[in-house]
């Protein structure tokens, strides 16, 4: 089965009220989470015509605060396939309603695999590029997919094969003080 872009397409906006709100009056974080993971589980169910789970996320970022009154608009599109997964391109928007202003407070990108009923891994529709900017896109999703599987196997482990001269060696010029008794 093959699939557009376009297919997969999905946009969800949400208001930010007051119990949103941090301590500092501003959007929780997590909020906003919650709502990536949401539309991303759409995007990629929409697209598999499966049940999909979150693999790994990159490129949170909150750069720009997103405050109280806003209206959050988060679009997603599968930018990348695999052979069971694939990558959801978000972008995340807010809408101050009574200035009209629009401000881009963040793009990321999860991993979605889509399972069958047993709880399986199953494979995805093939994706059909039809312009330049999807073409991109699967090319930056391509180069996600590679950092992403280097880091899992970065925290897998790889730092217990350092030894301790080496690892005392990466805290100097560092903020910390080493005291191992
Ligand atoms: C993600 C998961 C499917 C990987 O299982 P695995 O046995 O390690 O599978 P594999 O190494 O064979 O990889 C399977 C696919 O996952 C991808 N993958 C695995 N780890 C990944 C990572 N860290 N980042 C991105 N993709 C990853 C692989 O590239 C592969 O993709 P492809 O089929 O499109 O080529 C498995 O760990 C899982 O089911 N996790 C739970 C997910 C979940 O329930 N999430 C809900 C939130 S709790």
């Amino acid at each position: 089965m093959k699939k557009t872009v376009r297919d997969s397409e999905v946009t969800i906006t949400e208001l930010m009220i007051p119990s949103y709100a941090n301590f500092g009056g501003k959007v929780h974080g997590g909020i906003l989470l919650s709502l990536m993971d949401k539309v991303a589980f759409v995007c990629a169910s929409k697209f598999s015509q499966a049940y999909c789970v979150t693999v790994a996320v990159e490129g949170v970022e909150f750069l720009t605060p997103v405050e109280v009154g806003e209206l959050v608009s988060l679009k997603a599109s599968v930018n990348y396939v695999g052979r069971t997964t694939m990558i959801v391109g978000i972008r995340v928007e807010a809408l101050l309603p009574q200035s009209g202003v629009v401000k881009h407070t963040n793009s990321c990108y999860f991993t979605m695999a889509a399972k069958d009923d047993q709880g399986n891994l199953q494979e995805v529709p093939e994706l059909i590029l039809q312009n330049e900017l999807q073409l991109r896109r699967f090319c930056e999703g391509k180069a996600i997919r590679r950092l992403s599987l280097q880091k899992r196997e970065y925290l897998k482990g790889n730092l217990k094969d350092v030894n301790l001269q080496d690892q005392l060696a990466m805290t100097i010029n560092e903020r910390v003080v080493v005291s191992l008794s």
